[in-house]
């Protein structure tokens, strides 16, 4: 695929560069997305009976167990080029927020720096009781464990379903949205808001909005520019254009 010489104009001229992700970025990495088929041991559970409040009280064991699967996958994963190209392009602007839906914390590990997490981060550990975080509680056998402090079950820290978005992490990610000059939306289906409503919000308040999906989205007639491919074959080749371009 080749980058549009109209898209890495407008790259190489940005002074300000806000980016959304979601689990497309890290499909490549061997995480499961959501809206593709759950593999293994879930198949016959939909992320919509797992994370929420009501599915956690009603069988917290089930629960944490599959977050308990999830996390082991997240830290088999390694970056994938996608989140390399992420972790490189922070330092090629002035300004950069990289926004993310995702809780596997796959961008710090690949060396984003500033990075917002929108639904938590399933490496962390909370009391279901008192929303306060847990790092280290008494392995008795018990599932889910007990919060140290109140005795409370313990869960992890990401956002479920009927619950709202961490209230600072919202509004850094809106600020971002309204005042970047270019915004890349990146492996998400743009269906779960607030989230979903960031690359509409980029584009009202002015700015050029590409997305980044081997599938169409309901933004993608919307987008400024449309590059059909994955993120890890698709975001490189934007970081190299970006290099030539300033004969970098
Ligand atoms: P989805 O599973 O809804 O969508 C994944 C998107 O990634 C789809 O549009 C795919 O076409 C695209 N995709 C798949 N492989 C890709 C690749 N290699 N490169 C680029 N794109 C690829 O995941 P999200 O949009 O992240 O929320 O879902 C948003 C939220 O819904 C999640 O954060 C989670 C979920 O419920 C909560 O848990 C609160």
């Amino acid at each position: 695929m080749t980058i549009p010489k109209a898209l890495v104009e407008r790259l190489a001229a940005a002074k300000s560069v806000t980016v959304l992700t979601g689990a497309g970025v890290s499909a490549e990495s061997g995480v499961p997305t959501f809206r593709d088929a759950q593999t293994g041991l879930w198949a016959k559970y939909s992320p919509e009976d797992l994370a929420t409040p009501r599915a956690f009280l009603r069988n917290p064991r089930l629960v944490w167990e599959w977050y308990e699967w999830r996390r082991k996958l997240v830290a088999d994963a390694r970056p994938n080029p996608a989140h390399l190209a992420l972790a490189e392009m922070e330092s090629l602007f002035p300004a950069f927020d990289l926004v993310t839906q995702n809780v596997d914390g796959l961008h710090q590990r690949a060396g984003s720096r500033n990075v917002t997490e929108l639904h938590g981060n399933i490496m962390r550990t909370k009391c279901y009781d008192d929303n306060m975080l847990v790092s280290t509680w008494d392995h008795t056998g018990e599932v889910p464990p007990k919060c140290p402090r109140c005795g409370g079950l313990l869960r992890p820290d990401v956002v479920w379903f009927e619950e709202p978005l961490p209230e600072a992490a919202l509004k850094t990610a809106t600020n971002a949205a309204r005042q970047c000059q270019l915004f890349l939306s990146v492996g998400t289906s743009t269906l779960v808001y607030p989230a979903a409503g960031l690359p509409e919000e980029a584009l009202r308040s002015g700015a050029t909005v590409v997305e980044i999906n081997p599938h169409r989205t309901p933004f993608t007639d919307s987008a400024s520019f449309v590059l059909a491919g994955s993120a890890g074959g698709v975001l490189p080749k934007l970081v190299e254009a970006l290099k030539a371009s300033r004969n970098l």
